[in-house]
C-alpha cells in the first residue's frame, strides 16, 4: 500500500462551533428584499408569518460569525465532519498535473448537503413552538432532508414535490414518507397556486415554493422552510467550507480554484464563503467557478434585477440574476438546479466579478459523472455532475499550462436515487433540452416594476 493519503478526516470535536456570515464582508450596502405587497424594503415583520424570529435574525445579521446551538452540533454528529478526498484516480485518468480534492456531502442520512440547514431550521421552528413545516422539493434531496430533520425534533412535515421529479424519483418519496412526511405532486390541486398552474404538469421549484408558502401563510401552527437561496440557508452550509479549509491544511495545500454547482446557491456558498472571506480580506487569491445547467442558465444568461422567489409572487422580491419567476425550465434530471433565480449573495459575487459562472448541457455533465464514477467509485447526483464537468475542464487546462493547479470541488450529493437518469444516459437516450430565450424574455416582461439596481 502506498503512503499517499486519499481521505482527510476530522474528529467530531472539529465540527465548527460557528457559521460564517459573509454579509458584513461584502462590498457596499446589502440590497434589502422588497415586500411583495408594497414594493418597499421588507423587514422582519414581513417574514414572521412563515419564519421563526431566530431564523429571521440570522437572515439579517451583520455579525461575522454566528454560534451554532449545541443541539444542532449534536445532530450534526450523525454525519459530520464529512470527508475530504484527494481524487488521485481521477487525476491519473485525466493525466493532469492538477491536484483535485472533493468535499463529499453524500454521507449525510439524506445523501446530500441539505441536512446542514434542515437541522437548524427544524430546531429553531420547534423551539418557537411550531408544529408543522411545509416546503418544496426539486430533486427530492431537500424534501428528504427536511423530513429527516423534522423527525429529529418532533415536527410534522408536508412536502410539495416538483412533478417531473416526483415521476422520475419515486423512492425519494418513499424516503420522505419513511421519515414521516406527507408528499404531494406539484402542481397540486390543494392550493390556489397549484390550481393556477395545471397547464405546467412538469412543475417547477417556483410553483412548488408558492404552494408551500401558501399553506404556511394560511395556518398558525405551520411555518415554511426553504432549502436554498436565503442568507440563513447559505450561512448554515458554511460548515462545509470551514471543515474543507481545515482538511486542505491537513493535506498541506491551498486551493487555487474552487468549483461547485449552483441551483439556488447553498452548496456553492457553503463551500466557498469561508474562502471568499479570505479573498475579500486580501489574504488569498482563490478563483471560484459556479456550474449551472444550460437548460436553466440563471447566472450566465439571466438578468440582474428584483424578482420574486416563487412563481405566484407570494415571497419578498430579491435582487438576483433571474430568468423570470414564472419561467418554467425544461425538465432536466438535475432537478435541484431547475430554479429561475439564485441566492442574492452569490449573484452579488458574480456581479462583482469574484465568481465565474459556466453553463453545461445535460449529456456533457453525465459524461463527466460516469468518468468520475469509474475512477473514484462514487456515483454523483446529477447536480454536482455539473461541477465535475467544470473540474475536468480546469484539470485539462492545467495540463495544457503544465501547472500543478490545486482544485477543490463540492461533491454535494450521491446519485443513488437518480439511476433512471443514468439509465437514459447509458442507453444514449438522454436529451439536451433547449433553453428558450423567447420564453425567458416573455417571463421577464411579466416582472413587476421595481427600483432599478445601480
Ligand atoms: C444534490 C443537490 N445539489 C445541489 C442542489 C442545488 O441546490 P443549491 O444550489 O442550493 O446547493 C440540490 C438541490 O436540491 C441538490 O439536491
Amino acid at each position: 500500500m502506498s503512503e499517499e493519503p486519499v481521505k482527510f478526516t476530522l474528529s467530531e470535536r472539529d465540527i465548527p462551533t460557528h457559521w460564517v456570515n459573509l454579509l458584513p464582508d461584502l462590498p457596499g450596502e446589502p440590497l434589502p428584499p422588497l415586500s411583495p405587497q408594497t414594493m418597499e424594503p421588507a423587514g422582519p415583520p414581513d417574514l414572521t408569518p412563515i419564519f421563526p424570529m431566530a431564523l429571521i435574525e440570522q437572515e439579517v445579521s451583520t455579525e461575522p460569525d454566528i454560534e451554532i446551538p449545541e443541539e444542532v452540533r449534536d445532530a450534526y454528529k450523525l454525519w459530520r465532519p464529512t470527508p475530504l478526498f484527494r481524487a488521485r484516480r481521477l487525476e491519473r485518468e485525466l493525466d493532469t498535473p492538477a491536484h483535485i480534492y472533493y468535499k463529499y456531502e453524500g454521507v449525510s442520512p439524506a445523501g446530500s448537503h441539505k441536512p446542514n440547514t434542515a437541522v437548524p431550521q427544524a430546531y429553531e421552528n420547534a423551539r418557537a413552538g411550531i408544529k408543522r413545516l411545509a416546503t418544496e422539493t426539486g430533486a427530492g434531496q431537500w424534501g428528504s432532508s427536511l423530513a429527516f430533520a423534522c423527525s429529529l425534533f418532533g415536527l410534522e412535515c408536508e412536502v410539495f414535490m416538483v412533478g417531473s421529479s416526483y415521476d422520475q424519483k419515486p423512492y425519494r418519496r418513499s424516503m420522505m414518507q419513511t421519515w414521516g412526511a406527507t408528499v404531494h405532486r406539484s402542481p397540486s390541486t390543494l392550493t390556489g397556486s397549484g390550481r393556477a398552474q395545471q397547464a405546467h404538469p412538469t412543475g417547477s421549484l417556483g410553483i412548488a415554493i408558492s404552494e408551500a408558502v401558501e399553506i404556511a401563510a394560511g395556518r398558525e401552527d405551520t411555518n415554511y422552510a426553504l432549502g436554498s437561496v436565503l442568507n440563513h440557508v447559505l450561512l448554515h452550509q458554511t460548515v462545509i467550507g470551514q471543515e474543507a479549509a481545515a482538511q486542505m491544511a491537513m493535506a498541506g495545500e491551498q486551493p487555487d480554484v474552487i468549483v461547485a454547482c449552483v441551483g439556488g446557491g447553498s452548496n456553492f456558498g457553503g463551500l466557498t464563503f469561508p474562502f471568499v472571506r479570505e479573498v475579500l480580506k486580501g489574504r488569498a487569491s482563490t478563483r471560484f467557478i459556479a456550474a449551472e445547467p444550460s437548460a436553466c442558465p440563471t447566472l450566465t444568461r439571466g438578468t440582474y434585477r428584483y424578482d420574486y422567489g416563487d412563481t405566484a409572487g407570494l415571497t419578498p422580491l430579491m435582487p438576483m440574476y433571474t430568468l423570470g419567476h414564472d419561467f418554467v425550465p425544461p425538465p432536466v434530471h438535475a432537478g435541484g438546479l431547475r430554479y429561475h433565480g439564485d441566492a442574492p449573495m452569490v449573484c452579488g459575487l458574480v456581479r462583482a466579478g469574484l465568481v465565474e459562472a459556466r453553463a453545461y448541457r445535460q449529456n456533457e455533465t453525465f459524461e463527466a459523472a460516469v468518468r468520475f464514477a469509474r475512477s473514484e467509485g462514487i456515483i454523483p447526483a446529477p447536480e454536482p455532475a455539473h461541477a465535475i464537468r467544470a473540474v475536468i475542464e480546469e484539470a485539462e487546462s492545467a495540463r495544457e499550462a503544465g501547472e500543478a493547479r490545486v482544485i477543490l470541488f463540492g461533491l454535494c450529493g450521491h446519485g443513488h436515487f437518480d439511476l433512471s437518469a443514468y439509465d437514459a444516459y447509458l442507453a444514449g437516450e438522454l436529451e439536451d433540452p433547449e433553453f428558450s430565450e423567447q420564453e425567458m424574455d416573455d417571463a421577464l416582461a411579466r416582472l413587476p416594476q421595481t427600483p432599478a439596481i445601480a
